[in-house]
């Protein structure tokens, strides 16, 4: 050990000496421009139909010298792309800021602005962005002109409605957008064409607080003359008929399924004609004969009636729509990354059972649907039955994911898609208004058909947040559990993050806020968080309580809602901005931090708290509760102190901090053992859980992480943790000089370890660490899912600076860990890739950083004292 130290201070000493700056490749040749790219309004590329009054405008520069910076801007803003100048502009910024707002005149509606912004460079050069546009929605509720209809029947009623309307387009169509808001989910279609390509639209809120509309550019489904509009509404959440033990059923916002739309054209005389829902409008039942975001969709193709939702179809048989009140009377732009059909999965395997059963694997574990093709007589009924895993018998098997399902008869059974054939030719099924998560896919024929691996294929479906980070290691093991980590968090992205796609769907805040970090290091999920944010406000009680699921139809706020699952409403909004240096998010929650934890302090007059669910699903020690929900306490107020302070509330952040404090003390107090250097009884959880909060005393921090370490050694480098011991456990380590053991615990490919289910064959992360658990056996969960954001943290060692947030300036300190001989991570951040690599080579170890454009990096080699300052580049540091 000493000598290893020892090593390491000659390593570092050297380093002063030898360090190599490998400028990137071209900087001899002429320097290249820097040029601002990547433009983005509302973190969207070119997007429609934007409320914000004021659009948050953001760029990246391309310039890939060392030390590139921009020292000055100047944003445009305009209706007329050829004369940007003419309309509004920021004037020149002498600032380095890449995130602005629009501050101009006000924004009209159904608008297209153009910008650019124009950038100088680190000599004052300047050089000007492509244009980019963004486009104003209704702006308003008042703007719309639609009334609200649906077919008048029944939540009971099973099918699902159709609804046209034809109308002529009488001038030559210069642009035409749609605007449709439901309760419920909707398809669109224009003459027979489905629009766009987002599934599961819009996304899940609380409906009666906050409804979606989302807006499309349709000028192509357009033709001149007659044209018909197609609507197909699904339940969704909005109008759940199945049966679980959260009563979605009982929402009191339940009603048939609803929508409003605006059509608005523009002729190329300037003049503008808005088709909209309301009398004149048909309707029908479709053959989705039932749909159920929670079970499955049931399809009977004979009732398909072809063509109905083109201008020929003949609906003399459909009936009048009934007008109804709006769901609410908040309507909002759905401005995020939309659900899609991301990944196609063929399947792998095909196994018969026999001549009517088969069973299908795609070889890995997905949340989405799955694609079914075949031919076969009308009225032959396909049932798929999807699981996760087989009995034994090579029967799929539903009992790890079906337990809190309560099903009231048989009509509806759990994960089963039905689909009926019609007898025309080659028919094909996959859902329009469910989704399921899965690995196999039973299928049953109501008489013996010939079936095809090729039959089925596996839509993984999620938000489709872009891809921002990227891990590679030497270990096979660890790169797949990144892998895992990585497609159980997706698989958990439909608009809000949820626990797992099968057995509950449900927005668990305590996963959420575990799985923050890995959601950010390695997808751009702003657009979500956002969203998500903005359904805790309409969740909030006056009193400040949260419910433990968010959205909810009524169910969590009696249980499983204290300060470890519920500080959702302090951490997501914290992470968000130590990722994108956006302080807009801490902003519209801050009001709601703070009643959130004003309540907890009238609940906790000591400064301690037992509200919580504490170290939920832990391996076999468990961390008293009021010591983890005192943590989230005192988490929360020093959030609410920092937010205080960015938003310039002086006297509040000075309150919050002396909370803080309050708290903090009130922990060490009855927790910390100075004696002994201990919390508790000194698990795991205990010990590591103050560390990675801030709760420990600064000059026992290192006394501490020796218990700790200790005490993981003597469970023989191997997790006791829970749910909340798994978020704090390996960064306490890496963090407080015990990386190497940190590395061998999320190694580990022995019990109980994430490398035990990837041996077991896992491709998604598990609810409970033994593979052969009895209950909470979800085979794709996100809780334990820390570990993904720990690679780049404890491995590569980037991390944002809460001083200077958003990877303004990065704060590297990488661990070459014993046991690991390379590790490569790049992070996508708000000004570039930053990239953090290490190999061992036989001279030592080379690392090489690339930091982007105008950010700057604080370089801690090896854990010791000695910093390195580093400008934008990249650069190469060998013989380590
Ligand atoms: C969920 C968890 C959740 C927990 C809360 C479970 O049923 O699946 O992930 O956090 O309940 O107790």
């Amino acid at each position: 050990m000493i000598k290893r130290l020892l090593l390491n201070l000659v390593s570092i000493y050297s380093l002063t000496f030898f360090v190599l700056f490998v400028a990137r490749a071209g900087e001899a040749a002429p320097a290249p421009p820097c040029l601002p790219v990547g433009l983005r309004c509302e973190y969207l590329v070119n997007p429609l139909g934007i409320d914000s009054p004021e659009p948050r405008l953001t760029w990246r520069l391309a310039d890939t010298r060392n030390g590139a910076k921009q020292t000055a801007y100047q944003v445009y803003v305009g209706t007329d792309s050829l004369a940007l100048g003419k309309g509004w502009t920021s004037g020149r910024i002498d600032a380095d800021a890449q995130l602005v707002s629009y501050t101009g005149p006000a924004l009209q509606p159904f608008t297209t602005y153009y910008w650019r912004v124009e950038v100088w460079d680190k000599d004052n050069k300047a050089s000007t962005s492509a244009v980019a546009r963004f486009e104003t929605g209704m702006g308003n509720s008042r703007n719309w002109q639609g009334a609200w209809i649906s077919d008048g029947n029944s939540i009971d009623l099973k099918p699902a409605p159709y609804f046209r309307k034809t109308f002529s387009a009488t001038k030559a169509i210069r642009s035409a957008r749609a605007y449709i808001a439901a309760g419920g989910l909707y398809e669109l279609y224009l003459n027979g064409q489905k629009i766009g390509n987002h599934r599961l639209d819009p996304m899940y809120t609380r409906f009666d607080r906050r409804t979606l509309y989302v807006t499309y550019d349709v000028t192509q489904q357009l033709q001149a003359g007659k044209n018909a509009i197609g609507v197909l509404l699904g339940n969704g959440w909005y109008n759940h008929q199945s049966t679980a033990v959260w009563y979605f059923h009982q929402a009191p916002w339940r009603a048939r399924p609803t929508f409003c739309l605006d059509l608005r054209i523009t002729y190329t005389d300037g003049s503008v004609e808005t088709i909209s829902s309301g009398k004149g409008w048909k309707t029908s039942l479709s053959p989705i004969v039932f749909n159920s975001i929670y079970t499955a969709e049931h399809y009977d193709a004979r009732r398909e009636q072809p063509g109905w939702n083109t201008a020929a179809f003949v609906d003399s048989t459909w009936k009048e729509v009934a007008y109804r009140a709006a769901p609410s009377t908040n309507i909002v732009a759905q401005a995020m990354h939309p659900i899609r059909n991301v990944e196609a999965i063929p399947a792998k395997r095909i196994t018969r059972i026999n001549d009517t059963v088969f069973v299908y694997d795609l070889g890995r574990t997905i949340a989405g649907v799955s694609q079914f093709r075949i031919k076969g007589a009308a009225g032959t009924t396909i049932r798929l039955k999807h699981a996760e895993r087989l009995y034994p018998n090579g029967r799929v098997d539903q009992s790890n994911i079906d337990a809190h399902y309560r099903p009231v008869g048989t009509s509806d059974p759990f994960q089963t898609d039905i689909f009926i054939l019609s007898g025309r030719g080659e028919e094909t099924f996959m859902p329009h208004f469910n989704y399921k998560g899965f690995q196999y896919v039973e299928v049953t024929t109501s008489r013996p058909l010939a079936l095809t691996k090729e039959a089925l294929t596996g839509y993984f479906m999620h938000s489709d947040v872009p891809v921002v980070g990227q891990v590679t290691s030497t270990n096979p093991t660890l790169n797949k559990i990144w892998a895992a980590t990585n497609s159980s968090y997706l698989s958990n992205l439909f608009g809000y993050p949820t626990d797992c796609p099968q057995r509950e769907k449900n927005g668990w805040t305590g996963d959420a806020h575990i799985a923050v970090e890995t959601g950010l290091y390695n997808f751009d999920g702003i657009t979500i968080y956002e969203k998500w944010l903005a359904d805790h406000r309409d969740e909030q009680q006056p009193n400040g309580v949260l419910p433990s699921i968010i959205p909810t139809g009524g169910w969590g706020y009696e249980w499983g809602n204290g300060p470890d699952w519920t500080s959702t409403i302090a951490l997501i909004p914290w992470n968000v901005y130590l990722f994108y240096g956006d302080k807009k998010i801490l902003a519209d929650n801050y009001d709601n931090i703070k009643r959130y934890v004003d309540h907890i302090t009238e609940i906790s007059p000591t400064g301690l708290t037992t509200w919580g669910l504490g170290d939920w699903v832990p391996v076999k020690s468990k961390a008293p509760v009021e010591l983890t929900s005192s943590i989230y306490y005192f988490t929360d107020a020093s959030i609410l102190a920092n937010a205080a302070r960015l938003l310039g509330r002086q006297a509040d952040a000075d309150r919050y901090v002396a909370l803080a404090a309050k708290i903090r003390d009130a922990i060490n107090a009855k927790y910390l053992n100075q004696t002994a250097g201990s919390y508790g009884t000194g698990i795991q959880t205990e010990l590591s859980a103050p560390l990675h909060w801030g709760v420990v005393p600064d000059n026992l921090r290192g006394r501490i992480a020796t218990t700790l370490a200790n005490r993981v050694v003597a469970d023989s480098a191997h997790i006791d943790v829970g749910l909340l011991g798994t978020k704090t456990i390996l960064n306490a380590l890496s963090d407080n000089g015990q990386a190497d053991l940190a590395y061998r615990v999320a190694a580990q490919e022995t019990f109980p370890s994430w490398g035990w289910w990837i041996k077991n064959g896992a491709t998604t992360l598990y609810e409970n660490w033994p593979i052969d658990a009895k209950s909470d056996i979800s085979m794709n969960h996100i809780m334990f899912g820390e570990i993904g954001a720990w690679y780049y943290k404890g491995l590569g060692g980037i991390k944002p600076d809460p001083a200077r947030p958003g990877f303004k300036h990065v704060l590297l300190e990488p661990h070459f860990v014993a046991g690991l001989d390379g590790f490569d991570a790049t992070h996508e951040g708000p000004y570039g890739t930053i990239r953090s690599a290490w190999k061992r080579t036989k001279k030592g170890v080379t690392y090489s950083v690339t930091i982007p454009p105008n950010s700057t990096a604080t370089l801690r080699l090896l854990g010791s004292g000695t910093l390195q300052q580093l400008d934008a580049g990249t650069y190469q540091f060998d013989n380590l």
